[in-house]
């Protein structure tokens, strides 16, 4: 049976920069609120009218992951894209990027998972390479989650950011590369964070079409203990299927929602924060983009070598929940 291994990594962030003190000037807070209670000092915002939407972005972070794998789009057979925010409810933001790439003989779908979205499709990816029924395959995690927030709502708004991150996966014969992916979800705690509207089950949307309507609604502080809870469950999960221990981990690439939270999943599995990558200072939280964000920082800065083993761990709306275990090899 083949392996699944990631051969590219790319990503796309918007230009415009929105700081702590920007905030300041139009919601109730503070920058040093926000970076103590969060570590966030900065977030990228995606341009209207630009060429930042959702696809713009998810396509840009494809093409400099099929360059560093050197690979043709043409040579795809899969794309999966997580995200909470496509650009249209349908068709998917997969096909709309698989029609920007030139990927034309690929199957292209969505998968919607939260924050774990990019896990989710990397998972998916990866029990289609193992089982042969697709060779190369992109796997994207993109969020414009800008255009949903309730920009008046301070205890949401300064959390988030927009950004793209993909990877390219091809089999490998070696034991290397995806090592293995974990996903769980609780969907009876849906409501710890959704969008509150311009759903099917919300007719309104009739009326307020003109007007912004996904407005995202959070508890942030029972989403608080429950994500710390379920980052170190199923991190132990994936150490024990792997006969690997935490120590045996050389980086750690979690979802970056809140350096909080990331110190406390780091502290109860023993793992040192110098082991623990984290770019949420300058992104705030991109949802499904956080982890291939970050896992293309840490490949293009050099940070990972090969053989080198990896957790990446997220958390999300769903719930959903999960881990993958990479052993490098780039
Ligand atoms: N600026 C200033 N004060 C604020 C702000 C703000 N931006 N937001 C909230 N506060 C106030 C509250 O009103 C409250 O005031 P009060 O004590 O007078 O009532 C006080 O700060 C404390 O509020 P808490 O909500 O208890 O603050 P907490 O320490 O829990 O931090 C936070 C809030 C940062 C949201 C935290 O709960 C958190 O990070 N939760 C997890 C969020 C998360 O990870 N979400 C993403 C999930 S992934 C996805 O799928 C998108």
């Amino acid at each position: 049976m083949p392996q699944a291994n990631i051969i590219g990594t790319g990503s796309s962030i918007p230009k415009r920069i929105l700081s702590n003190k920007d905030l300041e000037g139009f919601i109730d807070t503070t920058d040093e609120w926000i970076i103590r209670r969060t570590g966030i000092k900065e977030r990228h915002i995606a341009s209207k009218g630009g060429d930042e939407n959702t696809t713009d972005l998810a396509t840009k972070a494809s093409l400099n992951a099929l360059q560093m794998a050197g690979i043709s789009p043409g040579s795809l057979d899969m794309v999966v894209v997580g995200t909470v925010t496509p650009d249209r409810q349908f068709p998917s933001t997969a096909c709309m990027v698989q029609t920007a790439l030139g990927a034309d003989n690929a199957a292209a779908f969505d998968i919607s998972a939260g924050c774990s979205g990019f896990l989710y499709a990397l998972s998916t990816v990866n029990n289609a390479i193992r089982s042969r029924t697709c060779k190369n395959a992109l796997v994207i995690g993109v969020e414009r989650l800008s255009a949903i927030l309730n920009w008046r709502d301070r205890s949401t708004a300064v959390l988030l950011g927009d950004g793209a991150g993909a990877v390219v996966v091809a089999p490998t014969t070696k034991k290397e590369g995806i090592l293995s992916t974990h996903l769980k979800s609780d969907g009876k705690l849906w409501d710890l964070l959704y969008s509150s509207d311009g759903n099917s089950d919300t007719p309104k949307i009739l009326d307020t079409i003109h007007i912004k309507p996904f407005h995202l609604k959070m508890e942030g502080h029972r989403l608080f203990k429950r994500a710390i809870e379920c980052l170190c469950s199923i991190a132990g999960e994936a150490f024990r299927h792997n006969s690997l221990k935490s120590e045996d981990m050389e980086l750690v690439v979690p979802h970056q929602a809140n350096i909080r939270i990331i110190k406390a999943m780091a502290k109860n599995l023993n793992i040192p924060m110098k082991k623990v990558y984290t770019n949420l200072q300058r992104y705030g939280n991109t949802s499904s983009a956080s982890i291939p964000i970050a896992l293309d920082e840490v490949n293009r800065k050099g940070l990972v070598k090969k053989d080198d083993h990896i957790l990446l761990v997220s958390f999300g709306a769903g719930l959903t929940w999960g881990a993958s275990i990479l052993r490098w090899a780039l």
